[in-house]
């Protein structure tokens, strides 16, 4: 019995030492292609707004975006972190209207995306 408790402790720890990441399946997509091209970009938006079809990792993507907002991407891989800077920074300085639209389904009482605006808004962006 003690002996499964300690187990059962062992294995918790561990898990909390290890947080899960997401699939880092994606991480070699070439962004700067994507973004620099909103023929690439644009479905990619509207599968997160479900106005659209989803690739695999459009899939993924979506699948993630709730959570890692909130958490400010406690469970992406360093590429992951990077890519997500980079790409609602792309967002919030060049696609506004579906920068809103993403804002407002997933967080419409605008929680945390304040924060990437202040930090990634260009003040020299203009349209
Ligand atoms: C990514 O795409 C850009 C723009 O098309 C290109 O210039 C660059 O060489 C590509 N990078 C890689 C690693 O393929």
């Amino acid at each position: 019995m003690k002996f499964l408790i300690v187990c059962l402790f062992a294995l918790v720890a561990v898990s909390c030492a290890l947080p899960q990441k997401y699939t880092d399946k994606y991480d070699n997509v070439n962004l700067s292609e994507i973004i620099g091209n909103r023929r690439l970009l644009i479905p990619y938006v509207k599968c997160t707004l479900d106005q659209g079809k989803c690739s695999p990792d459009g899939k993924e993507l979506k699948s993630h975006i709730r959570e890692a907002l909130e958490n400010y991407c406690a469970k992406c891989t360093e590429t992951q972190k990077t890519n997500t800077r980079v790409v609602l920074g792309h967002l919030i300085n060049n696609e506004p209207e579906y920068w809103t639209q993403l804002t407002q389904k997933y967080d419409p009482q605008r929680k945390y995306v304040v924060k990437y605006e202040d930090e990634l808004k260009t003040v020299a962006a203009q349209g």
